[in-house]
Order: C-alpha cells, then sequence, then structure tokens
C-alpha cells in the first residue's frame, strides 16, 4: 500500500494543454476537460493511459472525438484506464461531481455556500480524470459557468480572457493561464464576493493588479494582507531578483480550509484566519502570522510554482526553502532575534516531539501511504531550517548565486532537492555530498559537548560528539555535517574573545563544521577563562548539551553578545530550576525557588536595557510542552504545579517590578502593528501576566480594566486569558460573557473565545468543551472550529487533556472517529497527541493505546490509518 521514492518513473503520458468546463451546481456539477495528451519521449509507445479520478461519476469520454466503446476502457477504484491510445491525442471527458457534499475539503467544495478548490496534493483528481501528479504540466483554459447572481465573481488561475451572458439566468467567465502548472496549482473561486483592489508596478515595468476577495463584511480587514503582499512583492525582487509574471494577483479568503493557505498560480486561495485582520478582531501574533502567510504564498510563485516538484516526496523542495525565505522576510520586517526566538521556541517543541514520535520521517521520506499526512514540521520547518544552514555554510552570496541558477535551470520543470542542492554547490564549490544526509535521516541529532579552559597554555579545548537516536524504519544513522556558530564569552572582560583555531584566525564569533562522530577543537591564545556560547542563532536543528553551571547561564544570559543565545542561556537556566521543582512536587518535598532565577530576572527588569521585544521573550518562562520535551517521562501535574510556582515565586519577589514596567508601557495610541508597538504591549502583558497569577488585587483591577477600554484585541484577549485562566473563580464567565455576546457574529474571533475557556487548568475544562460542541458557533466541518476546540483543549491543556479517568483521550478519540468520516486529513492531524503514548506513564500509556484501538476498529480513511497504524506499531 505504501508508495516508495525509488519507483519513481516519468509518466507514460503528458498533457500540454488542458481545457475544462465547469457548470456549477451545489449537487451537480458538470465538469468537462480536453487534454491535448502525448506519449513521454523516454517512456514506450503502446502502453495504457491511466489516469487518477476519485468520486466521480463518468458522463462521456471520447478520444479525438470519437466516443470510447465500453470494452476500450475500464473504471478503477482510483481512477481510469484506456487500454489503448495513440502516440498522440484528444481526450474528452465528462463528469459529475457534488461541491455541497464534499466535506474533506479537497478537491471543488462549498464554504458558506462559495465555491472553491483545494487541490494539493492530490485534489485535483477528485475534479476530473486526469494524471494527476507535479511532473506533468500544462497549460490551462477554464471556462466557469454560475448563476449570474448567486455566483457573481467567477474566477480562476491566470487572465481572465472572456465573460458573458448565458440562457437561464447563467453567465461565464474564461480564464487562461500561460504558465505550464501541474494540476495541484490549479484553482476555482465562485461566489457573492467583493475585492479591496489594488496596483504595483515591477521591477521590470509590469503593471500588476492585486486584489483581495472577501464577504463582504470582511472588506474593513483586508489592509494588512495588502500591504504585506506589497512588501513581499518589493522583497522578493530585491532580495532574490524575482519578480511576478502575470498581469493579476488575487487572494481569496474562505472559512473552511484545511490548512492556513494554498499557492494556485495567480489565485492564492486563504483560510480567512490566515488574511483577514482589524485591530479590533486580531491579535499582534495574527497579523505578523497573516504576513508571513501572504508572503509565503506569494514567494511560492517562484520556490513551487515556475519551478515545481518532480513528486511529493520533494515536497520540502518548495516548502523548506519557501519557508525560510517567508522567515527572513518576517525577520527584516519585524524584530530579527524576535521572529528567530519564536521560530526556535515553536520548532524545538513541536518538530523535536515529532522527530522522537512513531510518526518521525525524514525531511525527504522514501515512503508513505498518504501524501496528506506530510505537510509537518519536519517537511516545512526542519526543510527551512536545513536551507538556513545551506546559506550560513555557503555564505549569501553563494546561496543568492545558486538560488539565480536553480530558477534560471529549472524554469518550467518538475525537479528533486538533488538539483536544488546542486546549484548551492556549483555556486560556492563546496562538497554537500555528506551534507545531504540531513534530508535522509530523520530524528534530532544530539550533541554532547565538554569544554576546559588549560590556563597555563592559554587555550580552550572543546570535544564534540554527536549522535542521533534511532526512529522507526532508520537504527543506525550516520553523523551528519552539523555547522556549529559560537563565540567564547570572557569571563573577566564579559565579551567575545578573539577566536583562533588551528593558528587560524577566526573572528569572535566563528562557524566549526562538526562532522565526524567525535571531534576536538583547540582554541589558542584565549587570554582568559571563558564560559563557551554555542549554537548562536541555532545554527544547526540539533539538541546541544553542555555541562553549563547556573552562574554561567545567568553570566551568559547578561553579557552574551548573541540575542539568541542570551534568551536561550534564560531558558536553559529556568529548565534547570524547573527540573528541581518537578523532582520536589514528584517527592512531596516542599518547593523552594532557585534565588538566581530570582536575580536574573530582576536584573532583566531592573536594567531594561534590552530592547523590548527581546526582554519580553526573556521574561517568559518555558511552556509546559517545551518542559514536558525535556523530561525523560512527561508528568504533567508536576511540569504544571513547577511552572506555576516558579511564576508566581518571580510574581511575589518582582512584584513592584512587575507593576512599573506595566504602567511604563501603557499606551492610549491609535493601534498599529509596527514592531515598536507590538514590543511595548508584549511587555506590557507579559508584566500583566505575572501580577494576575498571584491575584493580585492591583494586576486584577489592571486586567479588568484593560478588558474593559477595548482598546485591540492584542490587549483584550491577553486580558480575557488571564481572567479567565485566573484561580480567582469568580473573574471568568462575566468577562466570558460580555466577550462571546459581543463577538457572536464573528467566527475568527469566536475561535478564540473557544481556545480561550478550553485552555484553562481549572478541572472544568473538559465539561466546558463538550458544553461548547454543542454551541451555536461550533462546526466539525469547519476546521478552524475543530483547532480552535478540541486542538486547543488536547495541545495546550496538558493537565486536562491527560486526566487520570481518561475522559481527555476519550473526548479526542471520540471526534477523531466521527472527523475520520467527514474530513480525513484534520482527523489524521487532530490524533497527534493520543500518539505520544510512550513519553507517558503506565496507566496513561494503557488509557491511550486503547483510544488508539478503539480508532483502528473503525473503517479508516487511509490518513488516520497510517498514522494510527504507526502509533501502534
Ligand atoms: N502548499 C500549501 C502551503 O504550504 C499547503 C497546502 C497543503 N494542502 C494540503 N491538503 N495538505 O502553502
Ligand atoms: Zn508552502
Amino acid at each position: 500500500q505504501p508508495i516508495h521514492l525509488s519507483d519513481y518513473r516519468p509518466p507514460a503520458y503528458r498533457v500540454t494543454h488542458t481545457e475544462l468546463t465547469f457548470d456549477l451546481a451545489p449537487s451537480a456539477t458538470r465538469v468537462k476537460a480536453r487534454l491535448h495528451v502525448e506519449r513521454h519521449p523516454e517512456r514506450q509507445a503502446g502502453e495504457p493511459l491511466m489516469l487518477d479520478g476519485e468520486q466521480l461519476a463518468l458522463k462521456a469520454i471520447a478520444i479525438d472525438g470519437q466516443p470510447l466503446g465500453e470494452d476500450e476502457y475500464a473504471l478503477t477504484e482510483g481512477g481510469l484506464t484506456v487500454h489503448r491510445v495513440p502516440e498522440a491525442f484528444r481526450l474528452d471527458t465528462e463528469v459529475e461531481i457534488a461541491p455541497e457534499a464534499n466535506t474533506a475539503l479537497e478537491g471543488l467544495y462549498q464554504s458558506n455556500g462559495m465555491y472553491c478548490t483545494q487541490c494539493e496534493a492530490e485534489g485535483f483528481r477528485r475534479i476530473t480524470f486526469y494524471p494527476d501528479r507535479p511532473d506533468v504540466m500544462a497549460t490551462f483554459s477554464t471556462t466557469v459557468i454560475g448563476d449570474a447572481e448567486r455566483e457573481p465573481v467567477l474566477l480562476s488561475n491566470g487572465n481572465p480572457v472572456e465573460r458573458g451572458e448565458l440562457p437561464g439566468g447563467r453567465h461565464f467567465v474564461t480564464w487562461e493561464d500561460p504558465y505550464p502548472k501541474p494540476c495541484y496549482l490549479f484553482a476555482l473561486v465562485a461566489g457573492d464576493l467583493k475585492k479591496v483592489e489594488d496596483s504595483v508596478t515591477t521591477r521590470s515595468g509590469r503593471d500588476v493588479t492585486l486584489q483581495i476577495w472577501v464577504e463582504e463584511e470582511n472588506l474593513d480587514k483586508t489592509d494588512h494582507a495588502m500591504a504585506s503582499l506589497k512588501r513581499a512583492m518589493r522583497w522578493d525582487e530585491k532580495t532574490y531578483g524575482r519578480e511576478y509574471d502575470l498581469d493579476l494577483f488575487m487572494i481569496v479568503a474562505v472559512n473552511d480550509f484545511n490548512m492556513g493557505a494554498m499557492e494556485n498560480k495567480g489565485l492564492n486561495i486563504f483560510n480567512s484566519a490566515a488574511v483577514l485582520t482589524h485591530p479590533h478582531t486580531a491579535t499582534d501574533a495574527a497579523f505578523q502570522r497573516v504576513e508571513g502567510i501572504v508572503a509565503h504564498e506569494y514567494f511560492h510563485n517562484w520556490s513551487g510554482n515556475r519551478v515545481t516538484c518532480r513528486d511529493w516526496f520533494q515536497l520540502s523542495l518548495k516548502e523548506g526553502f519557501t519557508v525560510f525565505r517567508d522567515q527572513c522576510f518576517s525577520a527584516d520586517t519585524n524584530s530579527a532575534p524576535v521572529k528567530r526566538i519564536e521560530e526556535v521556541a515553536f520548532f524545538r517543541t513541536a518538530q523535536f516531539a515529532e522527530d522522537a514520535g512513531p510518526t518521525a520521517h525524514p525531511v525527504r521520506p522514501d515512503h508513505y501511504i498518504e501524501i496528506g499526512n506530510f505537510y509537518t514540521l519536519t517537511i516545512y520547518e526542519k526543510g527551512a531550517e536545513i536551507v538556513r544552514m545551506l546559506c550560513n555554510l555557503v555564505g549569501w552570496e553563494a546561496f543568492r548565486r545558486g538560488s539565480d541558477r536553480y530558477f534560471e535551470r529549472f524554469d518550467g520543470q518538475a525537479v528533486t532537492i538533488e538539483d536544488f542542492v546542486g546549484c548551492m554547490a556549483e555556486a560556492s564549490g563546496l562538497d554537500l555530498t555528506q551534507f545531504m544526509r540531513w534530508y535522509s535521516q530523520a530524528g534530532t541529532p544530539e550533541i554532547d559537548a565538554h569544554g576546559e579552559y588549560d590556563y597555563a597554555n592559554a587555550a580552550y579545548r572543546l570535544v564534540l560528539r554527536q549522535r542521533t537516536p534511532a526512529t522507526p524504519g532508520q537504527p543506525d544513522k550516520q553523523p551528519l555535517h552539523i555547522p556549529i556558530r559560537l563565540g567564547l564569552v570572557g569571563t573577566k572582560s564579559r565579551r567575545d574573545l578573539a577566536l583562533t583555531l588551528d593558528g587560524e584566525a577566526l573572528g569572535s564569533d566563528a562557524v566549526i563544521h562538526l562532522c565526524d562522530e567525535e571531534q576536538e577543537f583547540l582554541f589558542t591564545d584565549v587570554s582568559e577563562a571563558p564560559v563557551p556560547s554555542l549554537l548562536r542563532g541555532f545554527s544547526a536543528p540539533v539538541k546541544l548539551h553542555f555541562p553549563y553551571a547556573r552562574e554561567d547561564l545567568a553570566f551568559l544570559q547578561a553579557h552574551d553578545s548573541d540575542g539568541f543565545n542570551r534568551w536561550d542561556a534564560g531558558q536553559r537556566l529556568a529548565l534547570l530550576a524547573l527540573d528541581d521543582l518537578i523532582a520536589a512536587h514528584r517527592n512531596g518535598v516542599e518547593k523552594v525557588m532557585d534565588p538566581r532565577v530570582v536575580e536574573a530576572f530582576r536584573g532583566l527588569l531592573t536594567l531594561e536595557a534590552d530592547d523590548k521585544a527581546v526582554l519580553a521573550e526573556m521574561l517568559t518562562l518555558p511552556s509546559e510542552a517545551y518542559i514536558a520535551e525535556q523530561q525523560p517521562l512527561v508528568d504533567v501535574d508536576a511540569i504544571h504545579a513547577a511552572r506555576t510556582f516558579v511564576k508566581q515565586s518571580l510574581a511575589m519577589a518582582l512584584r513592584d517590578d512587575f507593576l512599573r514596567v506595566f504602567e511604563a508601557n501603557q499606551s492610549e495610541a491609535p493601534y498599529s502593528p509596527e514592531p515598536e508597538q507590538i514590543a511595548t504591549r508584549s511587555l506590557k502583558n507579559v508584566a500583566l501576566s505575572y501580577l494576575v497569577s498571584i491575584e493580585d488585587e492591583a494586576g486584577i483591577a489592571l486586567a479588568r480594566e484593560q478588558f474593559e477600554a477595548d482598546h485591540n484585541m492584542t490587549d483584550v484577549r491577553q486580558a480575557l486569558t488571564l481572567l479567565v485562566h485566573s484561580s480567582r473563580e469568580d473573574l471568568a464567565d462575566p468577562a466570558l460573557r460580555v466577550f462571546g455576546e459581543k463577538w457572536a457574529h464573528d467566527p475568527l474571533v469566536m475561535d478564540q473565545w473557544f481556545s480561550i475557556q478550553v485552555t484553562r487548568p481549572h478541572s472544568d475544562a473538559l465539561d466546558r468543551v463538550k458544553f461548547l460542541m454543542d454551541h451555536p458557533a461550533f462546526s466539525l466541518t469547519n476546521p478552524n472550529k475543530v483547532r480552535a476546540l478540541i486542538g486547543a483543549f488536547t495541545g495546550q491543556n496538558p493537565v486536562n487533556f491527560h486526566r487520570l479517568d481518561g475522559e481527555g483521550y476519550r473526548l479526542l478519540a471520540d471526534t477523531v472517529i466521527e472527523l475520520n468520516r467527514l474530513n480525513p486529513e484534520i482527523a489524521a492531524r487532530l490524533v497527534t497527541p493520543l500518539t505520544r503514548w510512550a513519553r507517558f506513564d503506565e496507566t496513561r500509556q494503557a488509557l491511550m493505546k486503547a483510544e488508539l484501538e478503539r480508532i483502528r476498529a473503525e473503517t479508516l480513511s487511509p490518513n488516520v490509518y497510517e498514522v494510527v497504524e504507526k502509533a501502534l506499531a
């Protein structure tokens, strides 16, 4: 059942031009397809024509105008085979599909009455019979016929070339896309949409019209996406020399969408949550997310569309590179160190957990059952970390030359990861053979580092040892090429010392290369005892262990020249203190706060030397999920108790400082998503969270005021969260009621309202989930709602999800079983927390496995089947 990378063959036939006609109707849309087909030159003549197709009712089929007899073709489970075809021919088919019944949200479906499509990865086969694989690239000409009143707007890829009225109140528009593309980039949208329009002129002088299409009530929520799009277009011209290549670029917002957004050629379709913003409905984080996703999809026009993937094993070719591009864009437009901190904090929590679990897979997997299960943190984020390492290894200039070479050489082609890395090797002259292992080897490498200062010889000896733990199907691992950026911070001078390695002067911030299992690095002329600052900027996606004393970490937190490592030193220090407290909790011993952590925080609060955005990050304790990631066995209750204890101890010891910081960063200025304002708000809101954590009267009053002032969603949401999560029982419900009534009409705000309540640590959280599943604003067929309610509960409420009575697990399994029928892709994603059973105690393991078994006993979609099988293997 799984398909293998090693089985790749070019398609027997390719399609050069595709003509589609859609006659839209909710339960019976007719799709006519005319494919211009020819034999692939590398394949022999006489092979049957095999087309993919699912849930299609075939109405007509003809070759070169001749209808086929029933013995000339066969309908199979996954498609259609025509036994004998000429070398080159025209295939006409007509099928009927039912968009209104499509709850999987793949192919053509309806969302709030409007028609839209999602074809990546294999959704096009639910639209018409076609070779649904990315190495078949054709130009498309698409006619959409709809009801003139219900669907005044009819969109597809490329440029509109013809439109007109038809009998019976119908009308049509024909679109032409001149760039050959795989069918996964096809898109169609039809409905009663309104647009916001703008324009840009590209560097070479092309005038491009930019449109964002939304439902009328959302017309006031598009400014930020439009501004982000224009910034992204400029940035890609300046940074990568990439220009837009059509006269029209469209974005459409839809409410029901499995992922964030989709880069369809000229017609990007977005989850409304990834495009709509308004100061009163979206938080700073949402504004930044929108900016990042708009840029990501736009950047795909080159890294993905003009140059695409040969097969889905190469998914990270476009996703890893494009994530890296959007990360750099966001770093350039916002606080760069904070962007990196946020990326890494997320990566080390979620991707490391994936790498350590039963679904661990290489960035280029070598087999899969359902490609929909491989839109993962490993493919996207680890893929981006690999591209980042490449960029750092070869240097920006060679990287840019390699990128130019890649786009030029492979324009209009479907290629592989070797093709990309090959361009980088050519442009830099570096041998990247060992580096390629990053793509084939799953699991998170761990580095054990030791260092000692030799006073007599003024030398620092650093020993690094790497190992990658076994992952499913990969018991033995080979050493990787790991770039480690580092500095030696002098304990007297508090400065980075000059680095000399093997007689070569490297400056004070250098990259060393760990390629063997174990390597020793001897730095000479080290004039004073240093503390090493290792893996600066998270220069490789690894776990680095170094036996730091807590004093060393406090020192680095205060004095490291690398902002990222200052933050990381603080996190490591907090983690050590948390370890003690977790042990104390488990052993029933009294908890004692480590004074070094208090002093480190006092230093941060009183010096306020940092940029506010970084300071806010440094004042944020590691999340419960990240703490869990560090523990050999996860004890959710001990982790929650320990983290709460640290937070409250800091709040009590530094109450006046937090209050002062809060007050100094209050602002009445009109909302703007500018980095300085965001920084000020983050700092103020972190301070507030400490004050409310100890039920400080002044703090609670401030939170209430902030909630009632209703200045912007960032502040309102933070205040509401603090009130709802507070141990003061009287605060939650009145605030929730006010908020819920005020925003009942806005689905994206209601998503936040759901999440805030079901992530509260109180023991009523699970009952709230059940109760809210019957709320009129909830719907199991809307992925945003499922994530906001079920996903938030299982992912961000560990103490309640892992209840010892197993009710949290049962609720999740029940939901997965129901969703398995409605939306397999979402169901397979949702089940993830249960797959991590091995990290918990025996009682919980047994409960979680029992729920997985219960799911497995159902008739499963390939998506859920693949995940559950791996989890129980
Ligand atoms: N290519 C899209 C993006 O990263 C994601 C589409 C994923 N689709 C899916 N059905 N899993 O921007
Ligand atoms: Zn993408």
